[in-house]
């Protein structure tokens, strides 16, 4: 990959170490993937911030890095492994948290802003339409390429850093046009209407083309938490980084002639599929993290009531002040369920404290079998609200 003369000064250690390594990194990866060359960015979400999943090296790493280290574009973060403020409510231990601290300090050092959400575009990270960005988590990037038509690839958490620490990353994959058009012709002429078919969708979807870019056909209205549901599921289960729906996605692409059609007995195979529990322990919405409309519908369908089962409702803490001014926040507490700013299922060291996880998201599932060896419901948020006042999953 071509280097600037400046981007070999930096590569030479001229800008100090944290610049370097950013450096090598990058050069690596144009190198791997054939890029000509580097180019700006204007957005950077960084993943890999849970203690639980970096370990020491990891943190020693961000330590090493936020020495001379700075970002000099807009960066954001992932959530970590615990509410940064109530921790304790959610039965973190304290030498985990005192690790768990060090990591976003190390990032705040560098001047990262610490929103520990995997949802940056509702907590001010919100790039433009043809903007190119460096983002990692996949469900926020198929929302970026397909839902706002900026330009990323699927970053890794160093790669990310590097990005925001230079402004700058390799030119291939969906950066370039040619890259981003559809492959395959999707159907889906199942009825899809809520936040979990919308995740079973994406199941069926990423399970029948894996890593092809679909252009979907058959959705005609479609809000945005279901948006953020199919963006997870879809990456997920298939590994893509974008996708078109005729008529809802912002993107030009060509239209290719191949089709497969995703049935309502695909949808029901899926919701099978990521069912293997019976009564749940544990019910947690808010994967990916919840928007304001989200928080409404919980807290009306949790109003009045008590839950008998722990739940958590994971969400950013920009959602989080906007559920506090309009009372949300309260009406869900008032119910013993948690609210869990920060964090969430996957990422917070759960293994072992719950059983059975009920969930609305099809990523959830994945992620509480894959990260924490949990059982897995999957339902409405009706239902899984339903579940956590009676203790039953679906009236059983
Ligand atoms: Fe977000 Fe955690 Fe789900 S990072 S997409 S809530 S697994």
């Amino acid at each position: 990959m071509f280097l600037t003369k400046e981007q070999e000064k930096i590569l030479n250690g001229d800008s100090g170490h944290a610049a370097k390594k950013s450096m090598e990194i990058l050069a690596a990866l144009g190198d791997i993937y054939g890029a000509d060359k580097l180019i700006p960015v204007t957005s950077v979400q960084v993943a890999g911030v849970s203690y639980h999943n970096l370990g020491d090296a990891g943190l020693e790493f961000l330590e090493e890095m936020a020495r001379d280290g700075k970002a000099i574009v807009k960066t954001t973060l992932n959530p970590a492994g615990m509410d940064l403020e109530d921790w304790e409510d959610l039965g973190i231990d304290a030498e985990f948290a005192k690790k768990q601290i060090r990591v976003v300090q190390a990032f705040v050092k560098m001047g990262v802003s610490p929103t520990l959400t995997c949802t940056p575009y509702l907590a001010g990270n919100d790039p433009k339409f043809g903007e190119h960005i460096a983002w990692s988590e996949s469900s926020a990037v198929v929302y970026a390429n397909s839902i706002i038509g900026a330009y990323t690839n699927r970053e890794g958490g160093p790669s990310a850093l590097s990005s925001a620490l230079l402004g700058l990353t390799p030119n291939y994959g969906l950066h370039l046009e040619e890259n981003r058009q559809a492959t395959r012709k999707v159907k889906a002429s199942a009825t899809i209407s809520s936040i979990s078919e919308f995740g079973a969708l994406g199941y069926a979807i990423g399970k029948a083309i894996g890593s092809e870019i679909p252009y979907i056909t058959g959705i005609h209205e479609v809000r945005l938490s279901e948006l953020k549901s199919l963006c997870a599921s879809i990456a997920t289960f298939g590994g893509t980084a974008m996708f078109h729906i005729e008529g809802v996605t912002p993107n030009k692409t060509t239209v290719p002639n191949e089709e497969i059609e995703i049935t309502q007995k695909d949808i029901e195979n899926a919701f099978a599929s990521l069912t293997d529990g019976k009564d749940p322990d544990f019910i947690s919405l808010g994967c990916p993290h919840c928007s304001i409309e989200e928080v409404e519908k919980i807290a009306s369908l949790l109003s009045g009531k008590k839950v008998k089962v722990e739940t958590w409702i994971t969400l950013s803490r920009a959602v989080k002040g906007q559920a506090d001014r309009l009372g949300y926040t309260k009406a869900i507490r008032a119910s013993g369920a948690k609210i869990a700013c920060d964090t969430c299922l996957a990422v917070a060291p759960l293994t072992g404290r719950f059983r059975c996880l009920a969930t609305n998201s099809a990523k959830g599932c994945y992620y509480g079998r894959g990260n924490n060896k949990f059982k897995t419901l999957i339902g409405s948020t009706e239902e899984c609200m339903s579940a956590a006042v009676t203790g039953k999953w679906k009236g059983g």
